[in-house]
C-alpha cells in the first residue's frame, strides 16, 4: 500500500527552476537521537523546508530513533512543534505538514541494544513498500558522539549497510576528540561503510557564504591574481558569539573552544579561503585541495605554542544592558572549570603562496554580538602620496580590507581610499559593498538543507574527508596537549567583552590589531 501525499501549493517558480534545481532519488533517513537538539533544531526543519520545496519527492521517509519511548504520532506532534519553532525565515503551512507528517516514523530503541537495530531494519522494509523509498537509506548520527562507532559496528553486524538500494551515513562532529581517537573512529567505520559512503558534516561548508569564497575567488579573474603573499599582509577568521553554553555546559566543558570551533569550522574555512584551484569543481578536486592546503599549515612545536596561541575563559558580564553569568557559573559546569571558551590562534601556511602571511584565527562564546567574517588585510601602497583623513581622526597605514561577511549580515565589503570633497589632495577610506539579501531578493537556504540534499543526492562535495579531519586534528593537537597540562588563571575576560588582552598582545608582536568586526 502506498501512503497517499496530498498535493503540495506551488512555490515560486522562479525559486524552483533557477535554484533548486537539484532533486533526489526516494530515500529513507534514519536519525539516531531523534529527541535530541540538532534534531529539533536544525535536522527535521530543514526536511521539512526540502520537502515544501519539493527538493525531495514524496517518496521519503524519516525514521527517528531514541531512548524515549513513544509512538509514531506523538513523535509527528513533537517535530510539529519544533519545526513551527525553529524554521529559519521560512512559514509553516499546516496543508504541507500534513504530507510531510505521513512520511515521519518512531522507533524506540537504544544503541547498545542489538534488537533496536531489527527494529530499525523492520521499519525499513516496511517505508520501503509503503513509501517506496527504493531500499535507499542514509542512517544520520547525531547521538552522544561516544556512541558513534559503537552504533557503526551495529549496524554492520545487522547488515544494515547493505540493503536494496544505496546506503549512506552522516556523522556530526565533534569527529573524534583529538588525532587518536579521529583515526580510531575512522578504522571502526570503515569496517562496516566504504569512504564513498562516509558523510562526515562540518556544518560551516554547508553556509551559502563559505562556498561563495570560491565563487568569489575561482568565478573572478581579478581577484585571484592578488590573493597572496606578495599583496597580502595577513587575514583575520572571526566567529564571535553572543551567547553562552546554552544548556551544553557538560559537552562544552569537555570540548572548549578551540575543539569546538578551530580544529572543524574555522579550519575549514581558512582552507577555502587560502586553497590553490581545483582543476575541475568536482567532490575529489575540491577536496583534495582543501586537505592539501590543511597540510601545510605549520605543526606548532611545543615551544611556540604560548606565543602564537591564546586561551581565555569568560567571567560574568554584560551584553546589550543584561547581566550574565560568567562560564563556571553556567549549569552543569565546574566551578573550576579549565574550559578555553575563547581561542585564538595564529597558523602560518607554509606553501609558495602563502609563506610568512600570518593567519589570525578567534572564536569565543558571549562577545559582544554574533559575527562570523573573514577579513583580508593588502599590503599598502609603496608610498604614501595623500594626507589621510579618517572618522576616528587615525592613520589606516593599509587602506584595502577585504571583508567576506559569513554572517549574520551575509556579504562582501572591499575598502579604499578615496580623495574627501574640497580643495587639496586628503584622502579617506570608503567601502563597496555587496549585500546578499538585497542583490539576490531570496532566502539561501540554511547549511543543513544544502548538506542533506547534497547527501541524498551522493554528492560529498561539501563533506569532510578523512584525510582533511586528521590534517586539522593535527594542527591543533600541539595545542590541545599544552593547554590539557596548563593551569590557566581563569576567567581572563569578561562576558560582553572582545576576549582577553594577551590576543591583543599576541598580534601586537607581529605588529597587527584584532579588527573590530
Ligand atoms: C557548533 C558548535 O558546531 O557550531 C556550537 O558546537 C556553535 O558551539 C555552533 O555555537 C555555531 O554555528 P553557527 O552556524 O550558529 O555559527
Amino acid at each position: 500500500m502506498s501512503v497517499v501525499v496530498q498535493p503540495l501549493p506551488d512555490v515560486n517558480p522562479l525559486q524552483d527552476s533557477l535554484r533548486f534545481d537539484r532533486r533526489v532519488p526516494p530515500c529513507a533517513i534514519v536519525i539516531f537521537g531523534a529527541s535530541g537538539d540538532l534534531s529539533k533544531r536544525k535536522l527535521l526543519p530543514s526536511l521539512y523546508r526540502l520537502f515544501y520545496e519539493r527538493r525531495i519527492s514524496s517518496s521519503f521517509a524519516v525514521i527517528g530513533s531514541s531512548r524515549t519511548p513513544m509512538s509514531d504520532d506523538v513523535f509527528r506532534d513533537r517535530m510539529k512543534e519544533s519545526v513551527s519553532k525553529f524554521l529559519e525565515d521560512a512559514p509553516f503551512d499546516e496543508d504541507v505538514w500534513q504530507s510531510f507528517a505521513q512520511c515521519l516514523f518512531y522507533v524506540p530503541g537504544d544503541l547498545a541494544n542489538p534488537e533496536s537495530y531489527e527494529d530499525i531494519k523492520r521499519k525499513l522494509g516496511q517505508v520501503e513498500k509503503t513509501n517506496e523509498t527504493a531500499g535507499n537509506a542514509l542512517f544520520y548520527l547525531s547521538t552522544q558522539p561516544s556512541y558513534y562507532a559503537e552504533a557503526i559496528l551495529e549496524l554492520g553486524k545487522h547488515d544494515l549497510q547493505k540493503g536494496s538500494g544505496w546506503r549512506r551515513v552522516i556523522i556530526e562532529k565533534p569527529f573524534g576528540h583529538d588525532l587518536t581517537s579521529a583515526r580510531k573512529l575512522n578504522d571502526e567505520i570503515h569496517k562496516v561503510f566504504d569512504e564513498s559512503a562516509i558523510y562526515r558534516i562540518d556544518h560551516y561548508l554547508g553556509k551559502e557564504t563559505v562556498q561563495n569564497i570560491l565563487a568569489f575567488r575561482f568565478g573572478n579573474g581579478i581577484f585571484e591574481p592578488l590573493w597572496n603573499r606578495r599583496y597580502i599582509d595577513y587575514l583575520q577568521i572571526t566567529a564571535a558569539e553572543s551567547i553562552g553554553v546554552e544548556g551544553r555546559g557538560a559537552y562544552y566543558q569537555e570540548a572548549g573552544a578551540l575543539r569546538d570551533m578551530i580544529q572543524n569550522h574555522l579550519s575549514q574555512v581558512m582552507a577555502t579561503v587560502s586553497m590553490e584551484p581545483p582543476t575541475v569543481f568536482d567532490a575529489n578536486n575540491v577536496r583534495d585541495e582543501r586537505a592539501k592546503l590543511l597540510r601545510s599549515v605549520r605543526i606548532m612545536k611545543p615551544e611556540d605554542v604560548p606565543k602564537y596561541a591564546v586561551s581565555g575563559q569568560y567571567g560574568p558580564g554584560k551584553i546589550g544592558g543584561q547581566d550574565v553569568p560568567g562560564f563556571r557559573e553556567e549549569p552543569s559546569v565546574d566551578k573550576n572549570a579549565q574550559t578555553d571558551t575563547y581561542a585564538a590562534v595564529t597558523f602560518f601556511v607554509d606553501n609558495w603562496r602563502w609563506a610568512g602571511v600570518p593567519f589570525y584565527v578567534r572564536t569565543g562564546k558571549r562577545m559582544p554580538k554574533r559575527v562570523t567574517d573573514i577579513a583580508i588585510q593588502f599590503k599598502g601602497p609603496p608610498l604614501g602620496l595623500f594626507s589621510q583623513e579618517t572618522r576616528t581622526g587615525l592613520r589606516e597605514a593599509r587602506p584595502n580590507l577585504l571583508v567576506l561577511r559569513i554572517q549574520p549580515e551575509e556579504g562582501i565589503s572591499l575598502r579604499f581610499l578615496s580623495k574627501s570633497p574640497g580643495s587639496g589632495m586628503r584622502v579617506r577610506p570608503v567601502s563597496m559593498d555587496f549585500n546578499y539579501g538585497s542583490s539576490f531578493g531570496e532566502r539561501s537556504p540554511t547549511a543543513y538543507e544544502t548538506l542533506l540534499l547534497d547527501a541524498m543526492a551522493g554528492d560529498p562535495t561539501l563533506y569532510t574527508r578523512q584525510d582533511m579531519v586528521e590534517a586539522s586534528w593535527q594542527i591543533v593537537q600541539p595545542i590541545l596537549d599544552l593547554w590539557a597540562n596548563t593551569k590557566f588563571d581563569f576567567p581572563n575576560y569578561p562576558a560582553g567583552s572582545w576576549g582577553p588582552k594577551a590576543s591583543d598582545e599576541m598580534l601586537a608582536r607581529q605588529g597587527h590589531v584584532w579588527r573590530i568586526p
